[in-house]
């Protein structure tokens, strides 16, 4: 197999990229939705907040066969590398992904990285490659889907009035798209609570949050077609900002809609700030995207609270996730 590392603006490489993942994943998570070339792209561009991931494309006899790429940062995690394989499903058990993960740990190395991560679905054999190239299961994450159309409208006013009565203190600031200049500071400071999300196994550090890393999250969000909501949780009193919770909707297909970070800073945990986040969240969107008609979160399957915010409000399991490493 020859593999090679390709550029964005590479067309024909992005296409064959994408089409082994898309049947790779049709083949082992089929609720996913398929990528289409804008979202590649966009991931490819941009990535999550301007640090994308690198991908190469393994080809025999100039068919592409099988995908790969590296992701890592340069904010923090300076010993990591995350890396993806995936292989065509009628092309495995031929030693193709072996000597793509190879390529890759090698990369990382060349990199100065010592420590690689690499996450599959809970699927049959999918994480015995990983095991067999000696990596351990570190972290167990699960995605969640939400179906706008079995939420009950009143019931979810209901819960939000429940929580909006405990977090009397509190304020609720909507902010589309670009946070302005002046609030990306203290949003740096509050975002940072997502660290205390669980890491179970996983040998990783704190992320590292500032002004230009939010603005960098929203610029690459926005580039790449997706409409920001972020909804902020404002302490009436003092101004502090209190927690948030995200979700971008794809313009594409705009009734395709991610939850991303929820978070809620530890001196203001135990107010019902959770629910009160996740519930104006729904009320937002059902009022400025009445179009979207699923949300996909994930979460560590061991973040209780989020969870149980998350089922409360009818989220369904969709497949489990698990996350493996070993150092180089
Ligand atoms: C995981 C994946 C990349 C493996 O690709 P592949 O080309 O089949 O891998 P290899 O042929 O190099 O397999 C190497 C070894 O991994 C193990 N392995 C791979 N697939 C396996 C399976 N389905 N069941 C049991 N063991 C498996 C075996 O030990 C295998 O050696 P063997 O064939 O001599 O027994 C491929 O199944 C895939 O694309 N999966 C979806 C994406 C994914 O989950 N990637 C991350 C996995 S950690």
């Amino acid at each position: 197999m020859d593999i090679r590392r390709f550029d964005p603006d590479d067309g024909d490489a992005v296409r064959g990229w994408a089409a082994v993942r898309t049947a790779s994943s049709a083949h082992d998570a089929p609720w996913e939705h398929e990528p289409t070339e804008h979202f590649t792209l966009g991931q490819l561009r941009h990535g999550w907040d301007g640090e994308p991931q690198v991908p190469f494309l393994g080809t025999v006899g100039g068919v592409p066969v099988a995908a790969g790429a590296i992701s890592t940062s340069e904010r923090d995690n300076l010993h990591v590398a995350w890396v993806s394989v995936d292989v065509l499903p009628d092309r495995r058990r031929q030693g193709l992904g072996t000597t793509m993960l190879r390529h890759l740990e090698a990369e990382a190395a060349r990199m100065g990285r010592t420590s690689v991560g690499i996450s599959c679905w809970d699927v049959d054999g999918l994480e015995a490659f990983g095991l067999a190239h000696g990596y351990e299961r570190r972290a167990v994450g699960v995605n969640r889907r939400q179906y706008i159309a079995e939420i009950d409208a009143r019931a979810l006013d209901v819960l939000h009035d429940e929580a909006a009565a405990a977090a009397a203190d509190y304020e609720l600031v909507r902010r589309r798209d670009r946070t302005p200049d002046d609030e990306l500071e203290a949003l740096a400071v509050m975002a940072s609570a997502i660290n205390d999300a669980p890491k179970e196994g996983l040998d990783i550090e704190d992320e590292v949050f500032d002004a230009a890393r939010i603005r960098a999250y929203d610029d690459a969000q926005v580039s790449r077609g997706f409409a920001l909501h972020r909804l902020v949780a404002r302490h009436r009193r003092t101004g502090e900002l209190a927690g948030q919770t995200v979700v971008v909707v794809d313009l594409e297909r705009p009734h395709l809609a991610d939850q991303h970070d929820t978070s809620v800073v530890a001196a203001h945990r135990g107010h019902r700030l959770g629910a009160l986040l996740k519930t104006g969240m729904l009320q937002w969107l059902r009022e400025d995207q009445p179009q979207v008609a699923e949300i996909d979160t994930w979460n560590a399957e061991s973040n209780g609270f989020m969870i149980g915010v998350n089922e409360a409000l009818g989220y369904r399991v969709m497949g489990r996730e698990f996350d493996l490493q070993r150092s180089l």
